[in-house]
């Protein structure tokens, strides 16, 4: 391998060479992305207000983690490793823009603790743009949304 090549990567994924590149350049894996979710999910449950959000729709915590992992690995590291519809399991939930903002307040002390300052920029860039859109959906499903033109 010349020192131009990307190193293979260390996380499966349907694109290793963007997978290597990202890895390379943020620190981060499956494996720091599972210690990522792991942490923050500590936060989340132990959280007065958005702990028992969560406990009442989740009583198998270690599917959830790995569906998690699998999302982060696929939004963080692009490796195509999470199938689902996020935006639904969203829309009904009492949350408004103040839980979303506990949310993302927690994400990043869980990333700052977890990943490289790289890493940790990375992941925390796109948790916030993905709060911003699941907001809107969810504010939007209430009607509260944009109103529709005549
Ligand atoms: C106020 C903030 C939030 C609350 C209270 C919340 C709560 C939940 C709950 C209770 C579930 C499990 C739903 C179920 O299995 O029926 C879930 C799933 C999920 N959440 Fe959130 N969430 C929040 C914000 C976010 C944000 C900002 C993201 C992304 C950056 C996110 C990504 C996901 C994903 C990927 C799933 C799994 C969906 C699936 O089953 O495939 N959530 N969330």
């Amino acid at each position: 391998m010349t020192s131009t090549q990307t190193p293979p990567s260390r996380s499966p994924s349907a694109r290793p060479a963007t997978t290597a590149e990202i890895e390379a350049r943020t620190g981060l894996d499956d494996g720091v992305l599972r210690a990522l979710v792991h942490a923050f999910y500590d936060k989340i449950r132990r959280d007065p207000v958005l702990g028992p959000i969560f406990a009442a729709r989740i009583d198998d915590w270690p599917p959830h983690l790995e569906r998690m992992t699998a999302f982060w690995s696929s939004v963080a590291l692009m490796t195509g490793r999470y199938h689902g519809a996020p935006v639904p399991k969203h829309i009904g939930l009492p949350i408004d823009r103040g839980h979303f903002e506990r949310w993302l307040c927690l994400f990043r002390e869980a990333a700052t603790e977890i990943c490289t300052a790289a890493g940790a920029a990375h992941v925390i860039e796109r948790a916030e743009r993905i709060a911003r859109s699941l907001s809107f959906a969810v504010e939007d499903a209430r009607g509260g949304g944009i109103p529709k033109l005549a």
